[in-house]
């Protein structure tokens, strides 16, 4: 087809991605979208079954840390944009195995980096979608852009290191990248391990919420919707070099989330027959507060209060009981994977 752009995504098949790539190619039909994710065990081919069939749609099955295919992408496509958003995502697994964070959230930033920069083709922006992670936990002090780095889990750990390697392409080449980094997001098609989706996982199973530890831990959360918006305006208003808090107003302690989604998917005013406390590890982070007024700057307002957000959340996962059918054989109950679903 004639495409008037073309936009690599990485990771376009996980919760986040999978909204993005629809975003894109429903959105802008005259420009193709490429895809490019290892269908990790955190995916499902469903969530991209809305554009599968679409012209400007070209899903890439492959390892974004594969450096012949990722250059491979480039030398067969003028590449204008790159949503760089592979990588492990689950904290708790970072702890377990910290050697498979590393290589795919660190090696594979800069297989990506070192093959867009190489391209014959001028790219014309790199988006590295991070995270209010990588500032480590703060009860009282918000985190601004130009506050320090101080991730505390190896997951952060990895996408702050990432985010210098992008870094350090813009200070060396101003090599056009953007840096994003955003409060927990969640929203339909999330997978099971994340806590909004697991709380509605175990429920549906009528199993009890299983709350980790005792510390007051809160976490802003931003509707899908709102995310991906600020991802489309960073794109077109973005500066290069820059690196954009995403930021959501509500901050909902995780106890108060548990309660909440009892009432709304069980109905029972006996909150406390559905929660039940589990050990933590010895240090959780447990707020992230950021300011996002420069993105903000740039014309961007959450649009979907909690209320609307979380409803909707919570009828698709009611209506979709089986679009993660494997967890039925997982063990979530702790926000980990015991036994990952075969790929
Ligand atoms: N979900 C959030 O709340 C949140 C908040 C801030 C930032 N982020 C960042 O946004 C990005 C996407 O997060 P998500 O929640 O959609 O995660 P996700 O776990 O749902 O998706 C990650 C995707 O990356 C793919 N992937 C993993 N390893 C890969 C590899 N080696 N090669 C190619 N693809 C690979 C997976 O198959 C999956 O499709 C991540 O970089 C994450 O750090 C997420």
């Amino acid at each position: 087809m004639d495409c008037t752009r073309t936009v690599l995504v990485t990771g376009g098949s996980g919760f986040i991605g999978s909204h993005l790539v629809c975003s894109l190619v429903k959105k802008f039909p005259d420009w193709r979208i490429i895809n490019l994710d290892n269908l990790d065990y955190c995916c499902s081919p469903k969530s991209l079954e809305s554009i599968e069939e679409r012209e400007n749609y070209t899903f890439v099955k492959g390892d974004v840390c594969d450096t012949w295919l990722v250059g491979h992408i480039f030398s067969s496509y003028n590449i204008d944009l790159i949503f760089h958003l592979a990588a492990k995502t689950h904290v708790e697994s970072s702890f377990e195995s910290p050697s498979i964070f590393k290589w795919v959230n660190i090696e594979g930033t800069e297989v990506l980096l070192r093959a867009a920069h190489q391209a014959q083709y001028q790219l014309q922006r790199f988006i590295y979608v991070s995270t209010d992670e990588v500032y480590g936990s703060s009860l009282h002090k918000v985190f601004d852009e130009s506050s320090p780095v101080r991730p505390s889990n190896p997951y952060s750990a990895t996408k702050a290191a990432a985010e210098f390697l992008v870094r350090s392409y813009w200070d060396k080449y101003k090599f056009p990248i953007l840096i994003t980094r955003s409060n927990n997001i969640y929203g339909p098609r999330q997978y099971t391990e994340k806590v909004i989706p697991r709380f509605l996982t175990l429920l549906h199973m009528n199993k009890k919420c299983t709350i980790q530890g005792t510390c007051p831990k809160s976490r802003h959360f931003l509707f899908i919707d709102d995310a991906i918006d600020a991802l489309l305006l960073l794109m077109e208003k973005g500066n290069d070099g820059e690196i954009y808090n995403v930021g959501a107003s509500c901050e909902i302690p995780i106890i108060h989330l548990a309660k909440e989604l009892i009432i709304m998917v069980k109905k029972d005013p006996e909150v406390n027959n559905w929660l039940e406390f589990v050990p933590d590890r010895p240090q959780v982070d447990l707020r992230y507060p950021i300011t996002c007024e420069k993105l903000q700057q740039l014309g961007w307002r959450a649009k979907v209060p909690w209320a609307e957000g979380i409803r909707q959340t919570v009828k698709w996962y009611q209506d979709n009981p089986d679009f993660w059918s494997d967890t039925s054989n997982t063990d979530i109950t702790h926000g980990q994977i015991r036994s990952k679903p075969e790929n």
